[in-house]
């Protein structure tokens, strides 16, 4: 299928340019086993170790390793110790009763894991969330686009409709962000001044929604019926559909058998989603036209728009920024001056704006930014399908793999492969920087898809890419233009960190 232009053009839209700055903190080169990769002689075939156990007991002590035991990680890690492979058979939650086949392979490094971006070999129907999906009850009956594979004829109908929405607003995403973030930024600083610290991701969620609903819609949440309720709503209705992977610290026992066994019922998020869908129909009549002149339902259009702002976007901000705000806040001062420095010289440069051309002139503001998508990308978990039998290789061996088999990435330990990145589990602030930093980007993957590709009607990489990082940047541009450095506290919440602010020191230059 044709590739759709992007409408958000970054630094990396076609021909990435180099991100350069002389900064000392660039790990050396690492040794990439691309080309070589294709001159050696295959790798030797070997059986995919490990085992899914007894039906019923074996995912129930899997999940019971994954969600309390072990936790995420240590539950990848350790079994790639057990099976010394990447590359191995395992059970994913919620399984029984919510979802019938809990069975995955699991594809654990960078150089197996890209095969769940390609859709020639893998289908992407219905497995958004995994191995179970979520009432359509939740999204007015209709399968959403994140949903479809691109094979259905619904997803190219609908992500053009996407990439039309982006595009149509893109004047209005950096003032809109600017005015929002500036609203947060200046009630931190007081609650900060009052009570000496201020949560961030609390702030955030307003910050954000607002920003959304003001750009994408021209519409303020705070003059509508939602009023500031807005991320009360969607956190509730997330939560009933993400509950079965997610851990809420309730009791062991309680919080396994009422969220992890069965599914919560849709009806009593029905309200609150009304109130959504409301909102975004009576401000979204320019793309509800462009739907119908695309043969989609103004109805269908308007449930897609929710979730992808409300799901896709919202919730991709409320996960990132304040794990964004945890790395730079622990990347400490010294980085801390080096960013206000770049920033506020290409914005007086530019004349006192923040504009486009101004931000490809901070070239470690960018690598920071690719650098926080790295190591802990924000969504983390992905799943294909086999469409046919097919070999998927690891660094060290061949896999036979079944047609119909789920494939399971992991994304962090893809993209903190030791065999790709130097210093993986390190957070280096220039590591994207100059021509050897900027070949990285092809394993930077949290846009489903490697940095240095573009979404297409005919992939499931993210719509929002380019503005996802836009805005990821001009969060840190923000932060910079107003503040010499900050001080933070980290504790932990079942969707991303628990950031709160104990200081914001004002610019002084
Ligand atoms: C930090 C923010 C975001 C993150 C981390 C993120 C991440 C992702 C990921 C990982 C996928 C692929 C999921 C899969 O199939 O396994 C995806 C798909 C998608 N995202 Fe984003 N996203 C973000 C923001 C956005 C925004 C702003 C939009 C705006 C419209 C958006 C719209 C979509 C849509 C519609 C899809 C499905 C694409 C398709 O079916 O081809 N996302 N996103």
């Amino acid at each position: 299928m044709a590739a759709t232009p992007l409408t958000f053009p970054t630094s990396l839209h076609r021909r990435p340019r180099p991100v350069t700055a002389s900064v000392s903190e660039r790990p050396s080169p690492p040794s990439l086993p691309s080309t070589k990769d294709q001159t050696r002689p295959k790798l030797p075939i070997r059986k995919i170790p490990g085992d899914h156990g007894i039906p019923l007991i074996g995912p129930f002590r899997d999940r019971n390793d994954y969600f309390y035991n072990q936790g995420r990680d240590e539950f990848f890690k350790s079994r790639i110790l057990k099976h010394r492979s990447t590359v191995y058979r395992t059970n994913l939650p919620p399984g029984p009763f919510i979802a019938q086949n809990p069975r995955v392979v699991t594809l654990l490094d960078g150089k197996s894991f890209p095969v769940l971006f390609d859709v020639s070999k893998v289908e992407k129907k219905d497995l958004f969330t995994g191995t179970f999906m979520p009432s359509t009850e939740l999204t007015g009956g209709y399968r959403m686009l994140s949903y479809l594979d691109p094979s259905e004829p619904n997803h190219g109908k609908l992500k053009q409709l996407m990439f039309f929405h982006l595009k149509s607003r893109r004047e209005n995403v950096i003032p809109e962000f600017r005015s929002a973030y500036s609203e947060m930024f200046d009630s931190l600083e007081k609650e900060i001044a009052s009570k000496g610290k201020a949560s961030f991701g609390l702030a955030n969620d307003q910050a954000a929604f607002n920003f959304l609903a003001r750009s994408l819609y021209g519409a303020k949440p705070a003059e509508s019926k939602l009023g500031l309720d807005g991320p009360k709503l969607i956190g509730k209705w997330v939560l009933f559909q993400l509950a079965p992977l997610l851990v809420l610290g309730l009791p062991k026992l309680v919080e396994d058998l009422v969220i992890h066994t069965f599914r919560l019922p849709p009806f009593l998020v029905k309200k609150d989603y009304r109130l959504l869908y409301d909102f975004f129909y009576a401000n979204s009549g320019f793309v509800l036209e462009e739907a119908e002149r695309l043969g989609i339902s103004r109805e269908e259009a308007c449930h897609n728009l929710l979730f992808a702002t409300c799901f896709n976007s919202f919730g991709g901000m409320k996960i990132f920024f304040p794990n964004m705000m945890k790395w730079i806040g622990r990347a400490g001062v010294g980085i801390h001056t080096r960013l206000a420095g770049e920033i506020r010289s290409a914005y007086r440069e530019s004349g006192g704006e923040v504009t486009m051309a101004a931000m490809e002139r901070m070239p470690l503001m960018k690598s920071v930014v690719y650098e926080c998508f790295r190591i802990e990308p924000p969504v983390p978990l992905q799943y294909g399908k086999a469409k046919r039998d097919m070999v998927i290789e690891s660094h060290d061996a061949a896999f036979e793999v079944k047609e119909g088999e789920m494939l399971f990435g992991y994304q962090p330990l893809a993209t903190k492969d030791p065999r790709i990145f130097e210093r993986a589990e390190e957070f280096v602030a220039g590591r994207f920087l100059g021509e050897e930093g900027e070949k990285l980007l092809k394993h930077v993957l949290w846009s489903n898809g490697p940095e240095d590709e573009s979404p297409t009607v005919g992939n499931k990489q993210c719509v929002g890419k380019d503005f996802v990082v836009l805005v990821a940047r001009l969060l840190v541009v923000e932060l910079f233009l107003r503040y010499d450095s900050f001080d933070i506290q980290v504790g932990a919440s079942p969707l991303g960190a628990a950031v709160t602010l104990t200081s914001l020191k004002k610019a002084t230059f």
